[in-house]
């Protein structure tokens, strides 16, 4: 499966046509605050990452989700399924992870995405566990994670950056299908 509708959005594989507005979104700063060390990414970065999930989505069938509005077609961003491997000690694990562009905060968007794509990787990927991992600051994260019922495991340190992170996670038979 490769395109799942929502109320109010399209999720669909990602292409490299999405490159200049995850670019504009990439570019943020406060976008970017709490992904990794907090650094923003070059158009280049993008385009480079775009072609990796490309790649992640045949090798494992599963990857990053392109969010789309409904109405307008306008791209808000992605909501992926990842294995994270900026912390090796919860592997092997999939993450479920999300990004929108600044101007599409605050409605309710990265919820209605995520449900969906927590749903896919129990129903349609076999998952029987979804990760979901903070930056201890990033309410909005907490709050989208606490709405899709992903409870909260424990609390680490990524090794690459000496940042603290909140793990978080739901299994198979806690979703509320
Ligand atoms: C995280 C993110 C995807 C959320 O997107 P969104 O579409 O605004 O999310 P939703 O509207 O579904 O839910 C956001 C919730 O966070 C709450 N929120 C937002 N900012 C908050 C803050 N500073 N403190 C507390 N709650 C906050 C909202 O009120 C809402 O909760 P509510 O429904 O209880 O009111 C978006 O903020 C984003 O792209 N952030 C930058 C990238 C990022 O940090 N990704 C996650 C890395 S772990």
């Amino acid at each position: 499966m490769d395109r799942i509708e929502t109320a109010r959005l399209v999720l669909r594989q990602p292409v490299l046509a999405d490159v200049p507005a995850l670019a504009e979104i990439n570019a943020d700063p406060e976008v970017m605050r709490y992904i990794g060390d907090g650094s923003v990414r070059t158009a280049d970065q993008t385009a480079r990452g775009i072609r990796q999930v490309i790649g992640d989505w045949a090798e494992r069938g599963y990857g990053m989700f392109s969010v789309d509005r409904r109405d307008t077609g306008e791209y808000l961003g992605w909501v992926t399924l990842a294995e994270p491997i900026f912390l090796p000690e919860v592997l092997p694990a999939v993450e479920i992870g999300w990004r929108l562009g600044r101007r599409n905060w605050g409605q309710g968007f990265a919820t209605e995405a995520a449900r969906e794509v927590v749903r896919f990787g129990f129903e349609s990927c076999g998952l029987d566990r979804v990760l979901s991992i903070r930056h201890p600051d990033n309410h909005a994260s907490r709050r989208v994670m606490e709405k899709l019922g992903l409870h909260f495991d424990f609390q680490t340190t990524v090794p690459a950056h000496g940042l603290p992170a909140m793990v978080y996670s739901i299994s198979r038979s806690e979703f509320a299908w």
